[in-house]
Order: structure tokens, then C-alpha cells, then sequence
């Protein structure tokens, strides 16, 4: 079990961790459910194929590939509890079982998990915070692509999402500082069009709607 730890220096990336209070039935999930399929770090170092999705939200994403893939290992980490039991309900409703489920920071997952452990990584719509003041507070700088680019093997795929422009720039400024990622772009469609292989999720859906322009970046571990 990975202890939920962070570092003194990080500051809260996340807003909300508690929404409605749980039912009994929720509560029995989170208890008993959660200590089943927690991450241990023998297991991904193990696995042939291991992916990581960071801030799943309600899940729409994570729960489609790890349908899609029943070969791969995937983990979830998401802080929010409201977002965890939804997809702990779907985990029990459907039998799934190749998902592990971290509750909390993913940055405690990615000191545990041995180096090169990873073959993929998706953050999809990290929190924007759009205040000025709070912008230090974005998960995607260079201190979590130090930690990525550690689990990350070479080869593997980095997925990010964002609707925000200001927070897109920033990203491929600290991508740009780091040499362990190759962006994977020849022309503005491939920053534009989601891949194929891909599933709308709640906060994507929001964008759209409100005519938010959103950019898909992909890089390469190098
Ligand atoms: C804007 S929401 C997007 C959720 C989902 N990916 C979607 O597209 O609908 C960002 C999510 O990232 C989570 N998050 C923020 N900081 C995190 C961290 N350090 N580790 C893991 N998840 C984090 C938040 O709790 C929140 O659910």
C-alpha cells in the first residue's frame, strides 16, 4: 500500500476531496473495496503492460480502457472520494480486474513505483486554476515531469489534456526544459483531434460545450 505521504514543499494540486456523504453501501465500498485493489509496487514493476491515469475524475476514461484493455495493469489515482466510489461501484458491478485504485496524490505513486515502470500515462483536464494566484498550484510543471519521466520506460506514451491556452503554453515551456519527452506533433491536427483511441470525459464535455478550444498533446518517453 502506498502511503499517502507528499512532499513538505508541494502545494495542494487538487480542490474538493469530499463531495455527499457516502451511503453505508458507499462507505462499506470505500472501506473494504479500496484495500483490494490498492496499488503495490511489485505488482506494476511486474506487469507486462502498466499504465497510469492521473485525476480520473468520474472515471469515464479510466473505466473505458481498462474495458479495452483487459491486458493491461491500469491504475487510478484521484484524491476526490466521490470520484473513486464511482468507479469502485463500476469495478464491483462489472468484475473488473485490472484496476488498481490510489486514492490521494499521484506524486507519492510515482516516488514508489520503481523507475521505468510504466508504459503509458494519461492526465486529462488537470485542474486549471485560472487565478493568478493560485497558478502555482498546477499539477503539470517540471517537478512532475521529473517524477514522470523517472517512472516512464523508454518508449512510453505521455498523454495530456487541457482547454485552458495559458496553462497549455506553460505545459510545453517545461516539456521544452525536459529532455526526456519528445512531443509527438507535426501540425496543429495533431494537437487538436483526440486520439482515436479515446473516450470523452465529464470535464471534456463541459469545454466543449461552453466552445472552450482544447489541446491533445502526446510525448514520447525518450
Ligand atoms: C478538472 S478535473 C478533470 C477530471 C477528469 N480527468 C475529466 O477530464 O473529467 C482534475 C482532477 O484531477 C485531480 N487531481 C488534482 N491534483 C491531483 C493530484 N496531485 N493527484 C491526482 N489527482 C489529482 C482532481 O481531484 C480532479 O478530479
Amino acid at each position: 500500500m502506498i502511503e499517502d505521504k507528499g512532499s513538505e514543499h508541494e502545494l495542494r494540486s487538487y480542490g474538493r476531496r469530499r463531495g455527499r456523504k457516502p451511503s453505508a453501501r458507499q462507505a462499506a465500498l470505500l472501506r473494504d473495496g479500496l484495500l483490494q485493489i490498492t496499488v503495490d509496487a511489485a505488482e506494476v514493476a511486474d506487469a507486462s503492460l502498466a499504465w497510469l491515469e492521473i485525476g480520473f475524475g468520474g472515471g469515464e476514461h479510466l473505466l473505458w480502457q481498462a474495458r479495452h484493455n483487459p491486458r493491461a495493469l491500469i491504475i487510478g489515482c484521484e484524491p476526490y472520494e466521490d470520484g473513486v466510489i464511482k468507479v469502485l461501484s463500476a469495478i464491483e458491478t462489472e468484475g473488473l480486474k485490472n484496476l488498481r485504485i490510489h486514492m490521494g496524490d499521484v506524486r507519492d505513486i510515482l516516488r514508489a513505483l520503481p523507475q521505468g515502470a510504466l508504459d503509458r500515462a494519461f492526465i486529462l483536464f488537470p485542474d486549471p486554476w485560472p487565478k493568478r494566484k493560485h497558478r502555482k498550484r498546477r499539477l503539470v510543471n517540471s517537478s512532475l515531469l521529473e517524477l514522470l519521466a523517472r517512472a516512464l520506460k523508454p518508449g512510453a506514451e505521455l498523454r495530456i489534456a487541457t482547454d485552458i491556452g495559458d496553462y497549455a503554453r506553460t505545459m510545453l515551456e517545461a516539456f521544452r526544459s525536459e529532455p526526456g519527452f519528445a512531443w509527438q506533433a507535426e501540425s496543429p491536427a495533431d494537437w487538436r483531434t483526440q486520439p482515436a483511441d479515446w473516450v470523452e470525459t465529464k470535464y471534456e464535455a463541459k469545454a466543449i460545450e461552453a466552445g472552450r478550444r482544447r489541446y491533445y498533446f502526446r510525448f514520447l518517453r525518450t
